[in-house]
């Protein structure tokens, strides 16, 4: 089965053609960074008339990239919850256009899911990046261990595969999102952990932003950490019960540390901080930022899976599992090929791949509404 998925929930314009759920003919993608990076943050009607203007040649280079005609494809995916409503908007009307003009079922996705399954997509064969980490290496870490030893056995019994296991948990870090996901199974999702208030990629823009450095700031702080001492400033880890998140607290302590090593007063504004930081401080708050955002995630992906003693596999997803502290820190999880780990439309093919299987049903493609604050289900 040949899938065309689209993604335009942010500021990347995306198509993909994917066989089977797993096998990727072809993943275009034009970001919309050097836009953005100009003015540190996405503007949402710039992002959506950049979509406008990208859109179609975006798909025929997906179409014509993996070598096939319309006549080939099977279904079209496309993203419609949730993300940036003009930029979904750009989406949903062209895949809607589409599935009428060609006659094909159209399926609408949901972001996460869709970061959940690059989990499960192979590495393209001119790829030359691995497309996860290797399973089961040694981990020195508490609560996780046991969960490695259970992934062992299941190898030496034979019935391992090299796709994750279930049931799982599903770390999603990216933008707008910090969750942890119980999955039983393929297309069954459960939220038992979430963010209070910021996604820990927004925090990492806003840190960045505090710091001097470009949009968008995942990259920059794990480009700048590299020359830093993690070590060099403690910052507080936020007191919350279970298994949610809070990063707005961590954001404001680095606002505050950076004030006190500069003698500044808190009232001092935050925009002006940068003009006063050596290189050798901007690199030493980079990676104890770093370090503490990984610490936060890692622990309550701890917590999780004492709490459910089940759990199988551990996957990672979303723009922040490029983070290299953060796959250095979970060898034994799966994490997508770095280069899938942002928006992008093999994603959306695959998930739809796995929602197809499961039973779900095209939508109409007279009808299809989006959801930009729609949550997982
Ligand atoms: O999944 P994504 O591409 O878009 C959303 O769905 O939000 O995630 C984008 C986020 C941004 O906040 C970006 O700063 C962060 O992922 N990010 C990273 C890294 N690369 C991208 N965060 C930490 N380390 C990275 N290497
Ligand atoms: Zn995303």
């Amino acid at each position: 089965m040949l899938i065309l998925g689209i993604e335009t929930s942010c500021d990347e314009t995306a198509a993909a053609v994917v066989r089977d759920g797993v096998e990727i003919l072809s993943n275009v993608v034009v970001s919309q960074i050097d836009i953005f990076a100009e003015y540190g943050g996405v503007i949402p009607e710039v992002a959506a008339r950049s979509h406008l203007e990208v859109i179609l040649p975006v798909i025929d280079r997906a179409l014509s990239d993996a070598a096939c005609s319309w006549d080939d494809i099977d279904a079209i995916a496309v993203t419609h919850a949730p993300g940036l409503l003009g930029s979904l908007l750009i989406g949903t009307l062209t895949a809607r256009t589409l599935a009428i003009l060609h006659d094909k079922p159209l399926y609408a996705v949901h972001h996460l899911k869709s970061h959940v399954y690059t989990n499960w997509l192979n590495v393209p064969e001119s790829g030359n990046i691995p497309l996860r980490n290797a399973p089961s290496l040694p981990s020195s870490r508490g609560s996780v261990a046991p969960y490695l030893a259970r992934r062992q056995i299941c190898s030496s019994e034979g019935y391992f595969s090299d796709s994750p296991a279930f049931p799982l948990l599903a770390l999603v870090v990216s933008g707008g999102h910090t969750q942890i996901l119980y999955m039983r199974g393929h297309n069954q999702f459960e939220i038992v952990g979430t963010t209070r208030d910021d996604a820990v990629g927004e925090c990492f823009d806003k840190v960045a932003k505090i710091l001097g450095l470009p949009y968008p700031g995942g990259p920059s702080i794990a480009k700048a950490a590299l020359k830093g001492d993690a070590g060099k400033y403690h910052l507080p880890h936020p007191r919350i019960e279970g298994l949610d998140f809070s990063f707005s607290g961590l954001k404001t302590a680095v606002l505050r540390a950076v004030q006190k090593d500069l003698g500044l007063p808190i009232s001092h504004p935050s925009h002006d901080l940068k003009n006063h930081l050596s290189q050798k401080q901007v690199a030493d708050f980079a990676a104890s930022f770093q370090k503490t955002a990984v610490d936060i995630l890692i622990e309550k992906l701890e917590m999780a899976l004492e709490q459910f003693p089940d759990i199988q596999s551990v996957v990672v997803a979303g723009g922040v599992s490029a983070n290299k502290v953060l796959r250095e820190a979970l060898p034994e999880a799966y994490f997508p090929a770095p280069a899938l780990s942002g928006d992008n439309g093999a994603m959306v093919a695959a998930a739809c791949y796995y929602e197809i299987q499961s039973g779900v049903k095209p939508v109409d493609p007279y009808a299809l509404n989006i959801y930009p604050r729609v949550e997982i289900s």
